[in-house]
């Protein structure tokens, strides 16, 4: 089975303004906002996604949880934690791959079409770029060579080191 990188696309850019059925956020486990794209989110979404994240209990490093979009393009969000790179041998990599893993199962099970991607952990939480892009990648193209939603995965890179990453990556999977 090719690894469908052809449902996987990526532009650089602000996630809050893509319209897409769903956008992930990276959040911290208690939900309630932060800085990074969870601050651009929060602050994009407006404050009822605050008051819907409380309901929620936090989030465990490594899964996912959804609310709705409120004010955001986007009718819903899914929130993920990612882990904190520490050195690498605290099963940082394990953890990274299950948060697109319980993002893209949300995704599906709500049969949403599409769904957008920012670089988990590559910001505040200190993920080398190259390896946490790596894993995002091969992460997508597992599920959706096995899953027919969500249709397409928009990876989207805020700043040109990740953009670099993800282009680099994609190229050679072609
Ligand atoms: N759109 C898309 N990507 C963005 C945006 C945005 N508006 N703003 C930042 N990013 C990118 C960063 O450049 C980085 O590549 O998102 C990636 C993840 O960086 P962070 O937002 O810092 O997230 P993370 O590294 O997972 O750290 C999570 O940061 O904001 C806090 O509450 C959050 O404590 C949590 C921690």
């Amino acid at each position: 089975m090719p690894s469908e990188p052809r449902r996987i696309s990526l532009l650089q850019g602000d996630i809050t303004k893509i319209q897409v059925d769903a956008i992930v956020n990276a959040a911290n486990s208690s939900l309630l906002g932060g800085g990074g794209v969870d601050g651009a989110i929060h602050r994009a979404a407006g404050p009822e996604l605050v008051h819907a994240c409380r309901l929620l209990g936090g989030c465990k490093t490594g899964q996912a949880k959804l609310t709705p979009g409120f004010r955001l393009p986007a009718p819903w969000i899914i929130h993920t934690v990612g882990p904190v790179y520490r050195d690498g041998m605290q099963g940082e990599a394990q953890q990274l791959a299950a948060c697109y893993r319980a993002c893209l199962s949300i995704a599906a099970e709500r049969n949403f079409q599409s769904l957008a991607f920012p670089a988990i952990s590559c910001g505040i939480y200190g993920y080398p770029i190259l390896e946490a892009c790596s894993i995002a990648i091969r992460e997508i193209s597992q599920f959706l060579a096995t899953n027919a939603s969500p249709a397409t995965v928009v990876l989207v890179a805020f700043d040109s080191q990740v953009h670099q990453a993800f282009s680099q990556i994609l190229q050679d999977l072609d």
